[in-house]
């Protein structure tokens, strides 16, 4: 089974991205809705909880491992390799592959929550990969309560929007990286206030393609994969208000299965 992994249900958007590309393959989700958010939270906590939550994935019977939150993806995914032996993906590769393979983007900006912004983690790969590529930041950290709030299409919500992307728009990018599990949610009002012209990379999609080519290439571990199209919504934490976030983001998330930590 594919394992993925969050601090949250905000990582249902990434799991509904592989599902997408990869429909047939069986999928186990955990969210640690009992401790979330993980984007506020020091490096070695994130750590601490990303190879928990790893270990209940494997336990339930996770082949290879998905770390869709891109906080934890920031902070642990050495310690994760590290730790486990087993295909580990990440959100942060592919996004930054998609844009040092583009010869479009040449001013990119990238949004998240303040962990990822402060790990540099984006920003040293661009580099690494593209010394030619300016990169821009912006931490929006309140993008994530006001998605679990719902405000998906609230008044404040755009010029809260409005008011993180300025600084990027004022440098002129041409790309933007969507840097966290929630942001897909808001892609349409985002697209309005940085501009239609630049183009924006959805982490969550660019990973599910990873996946897939990743599975076509290795097909002695795809066979091993089980495939009768079954997804499990784990969480360590269950309210009304997170069940029904969870089902507006993923159809398949309306029997969220609670596990104790
Ligand atoms: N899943 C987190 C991320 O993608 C956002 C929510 C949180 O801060 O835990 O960075």
């Amino acid at each position: 089974m594919i394992g993925i992994f969050d601090s949250g249900i905000g990582g249902l958007t990434v799991a509904r991205a592989l599902i997408k590309c990869l429909p047939e393959y069986d999928i186990l989700y955990f969210g640690d809705t009992a401790r979330t958010p993980y984007g506020t939270k020091s490096p070695e906590t994130v750590i601490q909880y990303a190879i928990e939550d790893a270990k209940i994935l494997i336990e339930k019977g996770a082949q290879i491992l998905v770390v869709g939150c891109n906080t934890a993806s920031s902070v642990a995914t050495e310690k994760l390799r590290e730790s486990f032996d087993m295909p580990i993906f990440e959100v942060i590769s592919p996004a930054v592959h998609e844009v040092v393979s583009n010869n479009r983007g040449k001013r990119v900006g990238i949004i998240g929550t303040r962990a990822t912004v402060n790990s540099n983690v984006y920003q040293d790969k661009i580099k690494a990969a593209r010394p030619d590529i300016k990169v821009f930041t912006a931490p929006c950290p309140l993008l994530v309560p006001l998605v679990e709030e719902g405000w998906l299409n609230r008044g404040e919500t755009r010029k809260i929007v409005k008011r993180y992307l300025y600084p990027l728009k004022l440098k002129q990018i041409d790309t933007l990286i969507l840097g966290c599990t929630h942001y897909p949610l808001l892609k349409e009002i985002i697209q309005a206030k940085i501009g239609k012209r630049v183009k924006i990379i959805d982490s969550s999609e660019t990973l599910s393609g990873t996946v897939k080519n990743f599975l076509a290439g290795n097909t002695h571990i795809a066979n091993r994969l089980s495939k009768k199209g079954t997804h499990r919504i784990f969480v360590s934490d269950i309210t009304n208000h997170i069940q029904k976030l969870a089902s507006t983001i993923l159809k398949d998330a309306n029997k969220l299965e609670h596990i104790k930590l």
